[in-house]
């Protein structure tokens, strides 16, 4: 495969998804053009994110959404354009969004078979001071197409289709599995195509990171205070592990894929279901890991066997290289 090969053979999202789709036989498409719309929805939010300073968007929308967070115009922008782009897909019937307390319930003559969960920009604290923020979404197939109602998209992770983000950072990147492994995509602005740049990624085993916002230290539970303490100051005389927190889970997920490492966010005393939501941030995340080969754990047990009650519920969180979550889960096991 020469250099040339690759500027010509350009390998983008839309084809990528092609060859996947021309494994199912079956498949009409569908998936293509949904995936052809949440990209589109990633382009306009990647290019209003980088005007964001310029254009005015920086600051308070005035609103708070049902999280209780105050909305940042990009926040409220984000949403209209993705809510939009997956409406006019033709493709969807159920929508949640982070930034909506109610689920969007397709009209009929607009509905499709998929049900797609989604945080429109993910790291929200991040985007006056200009550090890397994001979309998450997942998508789930509908079983059945007659009324759809809230007990079709409260489906355990494990049933999801696809999953993936972009991250606004640097460069823009989508990272999406649809089932078969990890792949990342690199957007070229000259081109309007996100282009095949991280071909079937694979977490490292182990790693030498954590990620966790130390400031809730006084608020954790004992687990997490002795695998923490580990990371600092080992028992079995490894060298201690470094400490990389960004506060845009995106950012500290896709650094943990790429380097290795273990990204946790657990239950402390003032939310005893940790902060981060299972719908469209545990499971899409939890999704990539276990494809990525690593692996994601609640304190409880496995991630994507969670069965959401609510479109907004919270829960802890331990994600990353296989061996690191499994020396979490020893410690919680320890503690049962
Ligand atoms: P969002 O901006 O979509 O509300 O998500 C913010 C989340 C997540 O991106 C990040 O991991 C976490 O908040 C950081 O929380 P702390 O500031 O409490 O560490
Ligand atoms: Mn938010
Ligand atoms: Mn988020
Ligand atoms: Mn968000």
């Amino acid at each position: 495969h020469s250099a040339d090969a690759h500027r010509t053979d350009l390998m983008t999202i839309t084809r990528f998804v092609l060859n996947e789709q021309s494994k199912h036989p079956e498949s009409r498409g569908d998936f293509t053009i949904l995936l052809s719309h949440i990209v589109l929805g990633c382009k306009f939010v990647c290019s209003a994110v980088n005007k964001a300073g310029l254009a005015k968007l920086i600051g308070l929308a005035g609103e708070t959404n049902v999280q209780g967070e105050e909305q940042k115009k990009l926040d409220v922008l984000s949403n209209e354009v993705f809510i939009k782009a997956l409406v006019s897909s033709g493709r969807t019937c159920i929508l949640v969004s982070e930034e909506d307390e109610e689920a969007t319930f397709v009209e009929p003559s607009k509905r499709g078979k998929y049900a797609v969960v989604f945080d429109p920009l993910d790291g929200s604290s991040n985007i006056d001071c200009g550090v890397s923020i994001g979309t998450i979404f997942g998508i789930y197939v509908l079983k059945h197409l007659q009324e759809p109602t809230l007990d079709d998209v409260l489906q355990p992770g494990k049933n999801m289709l696809a999953a993936g983000y972009c991250m606004y950072g640097s460069s823009c990147t989508l990272v999406l599995s649809t089932g078969n492994g990890v792949n990342g995509f690199t957007l070229d602005p000259s081109l309007g195509e996100f282009i095949l740049t991280h071909p079937d990624i694979k977490i490292p085993r182990k790693g030498k990171i954590y990620s966790v916002n130390e400031g809730n230290a006084k608020n954790w539970d004992s687990p997490t205070a002795k695998y923490v303490e580990n990371c600092k100051f080992p028992k079995d005389g490894s060298s201690p592990k470094s400490l990389r927190y960004i506060g845009s889970m995106v950012a500290d997920v896709h650094r943990t894929l790429l380097y290795g490492g273990v990204f946790l966010y657990p239950a402390d005393k003032k939310s005893p279901n940790g902060k981060l939501r299972v719908l469209y941030e545990v499971f899409p995340m939890s999704f990539l890991m276990e494809q990525a080969g690593g692996q994601s754990f609640t304190g409880k047990g496995r991630a994507l066997d969670l069965v959401p009650k609510k479109i907004h519920e919270r829960s802890p969180i331990f994600l990353g290289s296989y061996d690191d979550v499994e020396e979490i889960k020893g410690l919680y096991a320890a503690e049962e």
